[in-house]
């Protein structure tokens, strides 16, 4: 009995040569096969084995620069904290830092992170809606940036920390305004019903609160309304609701130095329409510019989504019935976004003559026991065979540092690119670290 297919064949689908040619980064060779910023892809997986992560300091810089440059030409006094959840490995948040961008943390881990990649502590803005209280305490003894506050409760636990240790907290309030950010629902954040921020309406009376506690000194409000956004209509609105109460506050009396208007600014993975940072930048001007405050921004995944891929090869390519699965070595343990958000990766032949061949319908899956292990469904690839190489592309952001050891995986590889040269920045894990640390106590047989 047939049975209707999951996921009709989406005609919308862009081709491989239609994705290569919408990233400046990426080129097909007629010899090497396909190159990100130059380097064929190939030469890495001889090298390191698939599969590996493969990240381009070049875009990176790029991206960083082309924000700051949108940011200012639109008149704004604004600060980029890149967001290190994004990818937190060390060479890239040098490279961030090195264009002159801070960075935002959510953790003692990230926060140590950007220090050591030489990122300043005062320009760090530390958020997060369950900071503990040596995370506090870490942050204010370095002399952290900015705290976002994202209850009253934190707000009560920060000010006596700050007693505590006799520093002052400089904190802005994050601000929960209620807004849909129109992406996938476990990447919202600004809905009232989401766990991140305060409530609009307990926002001013907190700040007033904020300003009369000792070791605390307001500097802002704070907004992030989620990841992925594709449209600036929801940032306008929250952003709207951000000058509103800024200027009531100020209009109170109140300090308020800067307005942090978050990240979540999206990338088009599907070649669909996104908008570009120069519409963000005077969507910023054109709801809080006139207020002539600092203004932070905190964009991840615009910055480092395509930079990276994930190199894999073909383990095999099985057919059920009239199905075709192209099983690779890479799984969603290195890879969840398309398991855990249903995301969309393009998928792109990396040989010279698969580029060329023309392409049929097949799944792609990964190799762990879960079917949600797929990466995608019906997808318009040339037929692979067994060792056949793959870029999975706009890895670079919640990639590998989302990626696990489930099925008793090692983790990949990753490996950095710049001026025609590459570098491993981290091995692939032994399969023996998987267990070095595990203790099997001796009173068990
Ligand atoms: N600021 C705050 C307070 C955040 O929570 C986030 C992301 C960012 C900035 C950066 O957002 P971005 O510019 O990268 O969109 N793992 C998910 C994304 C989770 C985003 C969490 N917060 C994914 O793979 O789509």
């Amino acid at each position: 009995m047939a049975v209707p297919a999951l996921h009709p064949l989406a005609d919308a689908d862009p081709t491989a040569a239609e994705l290569i040619a919408a990233r400046p980064n990426l080129s097909a060779h007629a010899m090497d096969g396909l190159a990100l910023d130059g380097v064929p892809l190939n030469a890495i997986a001889d090298a390191l084995g698939t599969p590996a992560w493969v990240i381009s300091a070049e875009t990176i810089r790029a991206r960083v620069r082309r924000l700051r440059a949108a940011l200012r030409a639109a008149g704004l006094d604004a600060h980029v904290h890149y967001a290190v959840k994004a990818n937190d490995h060390l060479a890239v948040l040098r490279v961030v830092a090195a264009e002159g961008a801070g960075a935002d943390v959510v953790s003692e881990g990230e926060f140590r992170r950007a220090r050591r990649a030489g990122i300043a502590a005062n320009d760090i803005v530390f958020s997060g809606v369950g900071k503990t209280d040596a995370e506090i305490r870490l942050a204010l003894e370095e002399g952290v940036g900015q705290l976002n506050i994202e209850s009253a409760e934190e707000l009560e636990q920060i000010g006596a920390l700050a007693a505590a240790t006799g520093r002052t907290a400089p904190v802005a309030l994050r601000i929960n305004p209620d807004i849909d950010a129109g992406t996938h629902a476990k990447i919202s954040t600004g809905r009232a019903r989401d766990k991140f921020g305060v409530a609009f309406a307990d926002a001013a009376a907190l700040y007033a609160r904020a300003t009369a506690m000792p070791g605390v000194r307001p500097v802002g409000l704070a907004v992030h309304i989620g990841s992925q956004i594709l449209s600036l209509a929801p940032y306008r609105a929250a952003y709207a609701r951000l000058a509103a109460l800024a200027r009531e506050l100020l209009a109170a009396g109140h300090r308020v130095e800067q307005l942090d208007c978050g990240g979540g600014l999206g990338v088009p993975y599907r070649n669909e329409p996104a908008p570009s940072p120069e519409a963000l930048a005077n969507a910023i001007a054109g709801t809080i510019g006139g207020l002539n405050l600092k203004v932070i921004l905190e964009p991840g995944r615009w910055i480092v989504a395509q930079a990276g891929l994930l190199l894999s090869a073909v383990r095999l390519v099985k057919r059920t019935g009239d199905q075709a699965f192209v099983v690779l070595d890479a799984g969603m343990n290195d890879l969840v976004r398309p398991a855990m958000y249903e995301a969309w990766h393009g998928i792109v032949p990396v040989g010279a003559a698969d580029l060329a061949r023309a392409p049929a319908p097949a799944d792609i899956v990964g190799p762990v026991c879960e079917t949600g292990d797929t990466f995608a469904r019906d997808r318009l690839l040339p037929p692979l065979a067994p060792g056949a190489r793959v870029a999975i592309l706009d890895a670079g952001a919640y990639g590998s540092v989302m990626s696990s050891t489930y099925n008793a995986r090692p983790q990949a590889a990753i490996a950095l690119i710049e001026a025609g040269r590459w570098a491993e920045i981290r091995p692939r894990q032994p399969i023996e670290a998987l267990w070095q640390d595990e203790r099997v106590p001796d009173w068990l047989p």
